[in-house]
């Protein structure tokens, strides 16, 4: 199950990895809480179910999660992953898909917590930006880190630039990171999770 807000990008790469290497799920549906979200007709076209349950409608946070839960647990999916989906979650939400929802953030995080990372990275004078997949918790941006992938900051860049370069690494980490969990390869340590061989989870571009 993924969901989006925009374009979804990295939900094509999660279908076309999914499907290309023969993991061991399928795609049960695609949601967005905007009903122009691009990324819904590549969904359709792919003969996957896709829903638009639009924030708008809801007069709070609880009641549109509320529905947003009631969608998600009609396909009983075993994970569900954020993919570009700009909506703050409730706790209650978190708690409901807890070791269950993962989340794709354009920063290494710790750093950069929060919306336009890449400008602040550039103004910060960063050499190395990257992206982080992480389990969600009710603390935005937080949550154990599945896996990492840097890239250089290179003179000149801009935020759009730098944004291109990152995707790049996105499209990689994130299928990789949900085929881990699908393969059930990843373990818990605490807060901690790795991959149960020692496998790196993180990936160095340049
Ligand atoms: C990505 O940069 C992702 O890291 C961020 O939002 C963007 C979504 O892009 N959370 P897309 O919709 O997957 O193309």
């Amino acid at each position: 199950m993924i969901l989006i807000s925009g374009r979804g990008s990295n939900m094509e790469a999660i279908v076309k990895a999914c499907k290309a290497e023969g993991w061991p799920a399928e795609v049960a549906a695609v949601v967005s809480n905007r009903p122009d979200a691009g990324g819904l007709q590549f969904a359709a076209a792919h003969g996957i179910a896709t829903a638009v349950v639009d924030h708008k409608a809801y007069g709070s946070r609880e009641d549109f999660d509320a529905e947003l839960a009631r969608v998600i647990d009609g396909f009983s999916p075993d994970l569900v992953v954020l993919a570009g989906f700009m909506r703050i979650l409730t706790p209650g939400f978190t708690a409901r898909y807890a070791r269950r929802m993962l989340n794709i953030h354009p920063s290494l995080l710790p750093a950069f917590t929060g919306l336009h990372t890449h400008e602040r990275a550039i103004e910060m004078g960063c050499k190395v930006a990257g992206v982080t997949v992480h389990f969600v918790t009710a603390e935005l941006d937080h949550g154990a880190i599945v896996m990492q992938a840097a890239v250089p900051v290179l003179a000149g860049d801009d935020a759009k630039s730098l944004s291109a370069r990152v995707l790049t690494a996105e499209h990689r980490i994130y299928p990789q990171s949900v085929r881990w969990f699908v393969e059930d390869a990843l373990v818990w340590s605490g807060e901690v999770v790795s991959h149960r061989s020692g496998a790196a989870q993180h990936l160095f571009l340049s």
